[in-house]
């Protein structure tokens, strides 16, 4: 059987690299993870006085499709070195309330991705720091930090340059090794 890999993407941009990425993944027939994206523009911020009988409806949504999969891959830029503060957010949404984390022991992914040099690798490790905290197994090899993203679509979204497919495929295959050495 398949296992369920939700992707969350940290930009909301329409034309973001990392959606890109994330839709390559998604459309990719060499995998054998049932892949869908799970959105997070619409979270209100955090705020725990929001945490009531009824928080917000999007946060419930959010944190019913975490738990519906077996694995998060998260696939983000960088902003500052760090995680895009969309991205923190859904982290916060889903951990929240205390005692009900819904990343909790669910093995993940990370995927990182700038158009600079050094393939957003600050974010990729500030969001690694986070999920320690959330109890999320995170795959640690291979690591994938993707440089020079401008250059890697070409114009229908497909990645052109075949080193970063090829690596792209063997992630997604240590991935689903991972899932399952996870216990899963
Ligand atoms: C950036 N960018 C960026 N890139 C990087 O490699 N390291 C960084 O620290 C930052 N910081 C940063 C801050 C802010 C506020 C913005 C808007 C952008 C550039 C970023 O990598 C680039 O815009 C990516 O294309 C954004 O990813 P998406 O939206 O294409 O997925």
């Amino acid at each position: 059987e398949q296992y369920k890999v939700g992707i969350i993407v940290g930009s909301l941009r329409k034309d973001s690299l990392s959606l890109k990425m994330a839709n390559c993944i998604r459309n990719s027939s060499s995998s054998n993870l049932n892949l869908r994206l799970i959105a997070i523009d619409q979270l209100p911020l955090y705020n725990e006085d929001l945490e009531t009988d009824m928080p917000p409806e999007s946060w419930q949504l959010f944190r019913a499709q975490v738990r519906q999969v077996d694995a998060i891959l998260f696939v983000t830029p960088e902003y500052n070195r760090s995680v895009p503060a969309v991205l923190k957010n859904a982290i916060d949404v889903g951990s929240a309330p205390h005692g009900q984390n819904v990343f909790e022991n669910k093995p993940a992914g990370i995927i990182s991705l700038s158009p600079g040099k050094m393939g957003a690798f600050g974010a990729n490790h500030h969001l690694r720091q986070s999920l320690v905290f959330l109890n999320m197994p995170v795959m640690q090899q291979p690591e994938a930090y993707i440089a020079n993203s401008q250059e890697l679509f070409d114009a229908n979204g497909m990645i052109k340059v075949e080193k970063t497919s090829t690596f792209i495929v063997k992630f997604m295959l240590s991935f689903e090794s991972w899932i399952k050495r996870c216990g899963l």
